[in-house]
């Protein structure tokens, strides 16, 4: 279904996440015949460029991040027809007015800020003192969002003087992800799932996002980030939330929203000796944390492993482990459940611990669902049971209907132009996790606690593994 027709300013729009996934998602949407042909894409930037060096930078965009089997040189071509580059001065006024001829009256205007959050609060005033945003106008913006919760609040706060929260789209690229609403339908669609999901039945919960990927060449932002900020405080507790929150009343984005804060705010704080954090090491010519980082002593984490729990009665009891590191041994996201065993085991003699059945949500790479389950082992020996997954696995599905699964980012602005805002994080969502994050930051910044060094294309520290072991439990493999 087409979305309404729209004017697009990406300022910073000839940045990198502009050129890796921005356009490219935006050219998707146009093959997709999404995307009304007269929808404009306006890059606005301090550069002095012309529309045709613009363009050639969109065309190389595209060429370098499309994957072969979309590109389509017509199509290319038209899409940027559809492009505008704008100069443009952040923090003074020039190059404002010319934003605003190019903007029309009978179009929805989206304005997406792809730049560091210092220009949060400058933008924004522009936007409104030289009446280019209007009340229904929608303002995008990136991670990090916050370095903690005073600057979460600070930026929330420079956002709230020109906007209402019902114009903020805050996005978490991993909300926009095929598997992560499915969860949604797989709990709420069904029947079956949400009887046993709770501690009277659910053992545990392990949430894993590794990439095989070091901090190249993002050092110098890593460093002073690290995998606490960059990946926990955002990705991985938007998908805690979406598996422990509660049925939400209805889909309105804030009947959701209403229901994951909840879950954050009902988060314990991990005590030091529940947390694991490590540094990788160097492998062949590969180098380690420390040199990719530039800094010898840093104590900054590119893995973390962590329990949790959520203080509810649908939780009471059950742990939550999170756990995400880079150079890893392979990229994988999934979030596991895991049931208890069956309370009384009829196959004693023959099989004298059933494995709880496990439900995997795997986000990549071949995204899908799992449920993991006993059966007999076929043959005429007598009963001897072994485990089969029952797959959901979507490629299936979309290769029958011939649905490509869209990126992140192509649903996420398809969603902007809609102005749906339930895959976008509100503003006390954002803090209240930050606070969850803070306490534990603090712990180790004020101990002398460092991160364990691990090596390049393992599954991390050795005590990352204890961690579960000593709750007489086990990670799962990090496979494709
Ligand atoms: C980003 C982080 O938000 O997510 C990166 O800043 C990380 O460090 C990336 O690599 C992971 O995203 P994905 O979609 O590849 O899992």
């Amino acid at each position: 279904i087409p979305v309404e027709n729209f004017d697009l300013v990406i300022f910073g729009g000839t940045g990198d996440l502009s050129r890796r996934k921005i356009l490219p998602a935006l050219y998707c949407r146009r093959r997709a015949g999404q995307l009304p042909a007269d929808a404009r894409i306006i890059a606005a930037a301090h550069s002095d460029k012309d529309q045709d060096s613009f363009r050639d930078l969109v065309r190389t965009s595209l060429q370098t991040f499309l994957d072969e089997s979309v590109k389509d040189d017509a199509l290319v071509e038209a899409f940027l027809d559809q492009c505008i580059y704008v100069r443009l001065d952040a923090l003074g006024d020039d190059g404002w007015s010319d934003l605003r001829e190019q903007l029309r009256e009978d179009a929805v205007r989206a304005f997406y800020f792809s730049v560091g959050p210092s220009l949060f609060g400058p933008l924004s005033e522009r936007l409104v003192t030289h009446q280019i945003s209007t009340a229904d106008s929608r303002i995008v913006v990136e991670k990090p969002f916050g370095h903690d919760l005073e600057s979460a609040r600070a930026l929330n706060n420079d956002l709230a003087q020109c906007f209402k929260e019902s114009q903020i789209y805050r996005i978490d690229h991993y909300l926009g992800k095929e598997t992560v609403q499915n969860l949604m339908a797989l709990r709420f669609a069904n029947v079956l799932f949400e009887p046993l999901w709770n501690s009277h039945y659910v053992d545990h919960v392990q949430i894993t996002a590794a990439e095989e990927i070091g901090v190249e060449g993002r050092g110098a932002y890593y460093d002073q980030s690290g995998a606490m900020r960059d990946m926990v405080q955002n990705h991985l507790m938007q998908l805690l939330c979406l598996t422990a929150m509660e049925p939400p009343a209805g889909v309105a984005p804030d009947d959701i929203r209403n229901e994951k804060l909840k879950v954050i705010n009902a988060l314990t704080d991990v005590p030091t000796s529940d947390i694991v954090r490590g540094q990788y090491r160097s492998k062949g010519d590969k180098g380690s944390y420390l040199e990719d980082c530039g800094n010898p002593d840093s104590r900054t984490e590119s893995f973390i492993a962590l329990k949790t729990h959520v203080e509810t009665w649908r939780w009471a009891g059950t742990p939550f482990y999170l756990r995400t590191g880079k150079r890893l041994r392979n990229r994988m996201s999934e979030i596991a459940v895991t049931f208890k065993e069956p309370p009384h085991n009829i196959f004693a003699d023959r099989a004298p611990n059933l494995s709880g059945n496990t439900l995997v949500i795997r986000l990549q790479p071949d995204e899908g669902i799992k449920l993991h389950v006993l059966i007999k082992e076929p043959g005429p020996g007598g009963i001897r049971l072994t485990e089969v997954p029952l797959d959901m696995t979507f490629a299936d599905l979309s290769n029958r209907s011939s649905i490509a699964t869209p990126d992140a980012y192509e649903r996420l602005l398809m969603d902007v132009i809609r102005g749906d805002q339930t895959l976008f994080m509100r503003g006390d969502e954002v803090e209240a996790a930050w606070s969850w994050a803070d306490r534990m930051i603090t712990q180790w910044e004020q101990s002398a606690d460092r991160p364990r060094p691990y090596d390049s294309e393992s599954s991390g520290p050795e005590d990352a593994l204890m961690l579960m072991h000593r709750d007489n439990r086990r990670w799962r493999e990090i496979e494709k």
